[in-house]
């Protein structure tokens, strides 16, 4: 994962609950002519087991250090392992434990960028209300579940003024 001076590493260990993945968002700067690192954030998940063959990745802890906040770090981390856990078909939905306010804002602003690009929630469709096409392709694509896309739906009517994609 990089973005622009941040990068970061992902590893993925066996726990006796199954698998859990930390993922590390660090900053590579130099000064005096050397190579240094500085820490920006983490974000451990852990993978859940669900019936019969599917896994549901929990995000368990995210940080964003107190000087990197509010630069858009939380929401580029949240983005890049949201598209990974999407991009493995044994993934049945992705979800939050205990989550805080200030997670459930960013989590709010990465869905609403994601369902924007779905053509369910075209914009010519989205004053007609919540539909079966926004929910199926909510949880294939995007593997939110229903009242997690249902929040998002009522966030995207609302987003044009609310967030800068
Ligand atoms: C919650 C946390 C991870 C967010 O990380 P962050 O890097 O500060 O977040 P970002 O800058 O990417 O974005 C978050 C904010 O921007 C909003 N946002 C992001 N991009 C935006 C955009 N383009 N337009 C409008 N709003 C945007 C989010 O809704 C949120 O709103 P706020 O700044 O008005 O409060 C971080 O603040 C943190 O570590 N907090 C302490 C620990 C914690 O609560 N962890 C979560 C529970 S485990």
């Amino acid at each position: 994962m990089l973005m622009s001076g941040v990068g970061g590493w992902a590893r993925e260990q066996r726990g006796s609950d199954g698998h859990c993945m930390g993922v590390c968002l660090f900053e590579k700067y130099n000064k005096d002519g050397e190579t240094l690192y500085a820490t920006v954030g983490y974000m451990t998940v852990y993978n859940y087991y669900v019936y019969p063959d599917k896994t549901r990745p929990r995000v368990s802890q995210m940080l964003i250090l107190p000087p990197f906040q509010g630069e858009g770090h939380g929401a580029q981390l949240l983005e890049a392992v949201h598209r990974f856990y999407c991009s493995l078909p044994k993934v049945q939905d992705i979800t939050a434990e205990d989550p805080s306010e200030s997670y459930v804002k960013l989590r709010d602003y990465v869905l609403v960028k994601f369902c924007q690009g779905l053509p369910s929630f075209a914009v010519d469709k989205l004053h007609l209300g919540f539909s079966a096409d926004m929910a199926k392709e909510a949880q294939d694509q995007l593997k939110i579940n229903k009242v997690t896309y249902e929040a998002a739906t009522i966030l995207c009517l609302g987003s044009v003024n609310r967030f800068v994609f």
